[in-house]
């Protein structure tokens, strides 16, 4: 990761196009093997697997590509600066000498995420604070004005990140998150994180390759997600280029836009024959699905069923059943156990070994009601939840049953 190590002055983010650097991708708990296969997809070298991230190396058309298509990617940075501090002003002094001139608009906004670790520096929103200080004044020093802060919609978002003494500076080249695609006209009361809705896709070993199903779609995530993933549509196709790299000095237009249209080009080119439907209980957060697909062109290539599961006709053919039932904030313990029953008798009694099913939940007790035992189960975190994915195969005849009773 490191750029430069120095207690003098860091180098800017400059770099000519085909120069390789250190790039780290952010991406949620659990799904770091996908994001790195993503990334190798996109050209990257030297990955190494983190929490929550991906390190590797690559030049600026690998971090334009990453963050066009990766789907299971929150942010892409490019740490620019790397030293020790012991205490805040070391931190505030190394900050200072950084030339910020070169990195940041006078006239732009700027905002810090920050984490720390370890006993020195215990507070990271303190640790932001010193930083921000010693960033506003050395551009009040030199010209008299300062770029402002923006928590909301930064111009430039810069992750500091600290681990006992060791400070690394990394600007965010995405700008927004990832997951923010971009075709959300309307969400529903719970709809789950598109990062999170296209790893737990890819999880689940669907490669267009049969039927997909959401039982309990709400606005219609998983479904859009999946829809993308057949037509060969990147990540952030409807994004309409919202990226922070877009303001940095060394952007490359014409590199920019060659990944772009190389991307571009590949939609539609898979021979995706297979059918991609979805169903809730709910008319109105259907209608927000119906909105989403809509915006996204791909309401020709998934179908939405209104009614509840139970009642609707089992899946033909093979099928990949994905979904994201209610987790339980918002509705009472035992119609969450029953609704859980329901789930699991419908899968046991009226589909076959055609399906295969993949649900998430946080609700580990309303999990046991399914009366089904998972073949796998994955960890992963819907924000703060701790949640698991859940496999479930189903077979018809006494296997089923002997199964089912467990
Ligand atoms: C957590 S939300 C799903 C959110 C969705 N993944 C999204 O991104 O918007 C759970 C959904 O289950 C639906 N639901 C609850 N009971 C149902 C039933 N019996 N049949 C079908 N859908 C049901 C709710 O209406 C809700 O939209």
């Amino acid at each position: 990761m490191i750029i430069q190590k120095s207690n003098g002055s860091p180098l800017p983010a400059e770099n000519t196009p085909h120069q390789v650097f250190r790039m780290v991708a952010k991406t949620m708990f659990g799904l770091e093997e996908l994001l790195a296969d993503e990334l190798r997809e996109c050209g990257a070298k030297d990955i190494e697997l983190l929490v929550r991230a991906v390190s590797f190396t690559g030049d600026m058309k690998v971090l334009y590509r990453a963050n066009y298509t990766c789907r299971t990617a929150l942010a892409i940075l490019k740490p620019f600066a790397e030293f020790e501090a012991a205490d805040d002003q070391e931190l505030y002094d190394n900050v200072y000498r950084i030339k910020w001139e070169k990195i940041l608009d006078v006239d732009a906004t700027f905002m810090i995420d920050s984490t720390t670790s370890g006993d020195v520096f215990t507070h990271s929103y303190y640790a932001a604070l010193k930083t921000k200080d010693a960033i506003v004044d050395r551009f009040r020093r030199m010209f008299n004005h300062r770029p402002s802060i923006d928590t909301e919609n930064a111009d430039f978002k810069l992750n500091l990140h600290i681990e006992g003494t060791h400070v690394t500076l990394l600007l965010n080249s995405s700008g927004e998150s990832l997951h923010k695609r971009g075709y959300r006209q309307a969400v529903g009361v719970a709809p789950i994180n598109e990062v999170l809705a296209a790893g737990m896709i890819k999880l689940s070993g669907w490669k267009c390759d049969c039927n997909f199903f959401d039982p309990m779609c709400g606005s219609g995530t998983l479904l859009i997600e999946a829809a993308m993933m057949a037509n060969n549509i990147p990540a952030q196709y409807y994004r309409q280029e919202r990226f922070a790299f877009k303001r940095w000095s060394d952007f490359n237009i014409a590199e920019w836009k060659n990944v772009k249209e190389t991307e571009d080009r590949k939609i539609g080119s898979t021979d995706f024959d297979y059918e991609i439907w979805g169903n809730d209980i709910d008319l109105d957060v259907l209608r927000q699905a119906e909105m989403n697909l809509k915006y996204a062109k791909l309401h020709k290539d998934v179908l939405l069923y209104h009614g509840s599961f139970e009642d609707q006709d089992p899946p033909e053919g093979k099928t990949i059943i994905v979904t994201n039932p209610p987790y339980g904030e918002r509705i009472k313990v035992s119609d969450l156990n029953d609704l859980y029953t329901r789930l699991g008798d419908t899968f046991k009694n009226r589909y076959g070994e055609n399906c295969q099913v993949w649900l998430i939940t946080s609700d580990f007790e309303a999990m046991k009601h399914i009366g089904l035992h998972p073949s796998k189960k994955i960890q992963l975190f819907n924000g703060s939840l701790d949640c698991r994915l859940l496999k479930f195969e189903l077979y018809s005849g006494s296997k089923k049953n002997k199964v089912a009773d467990q």
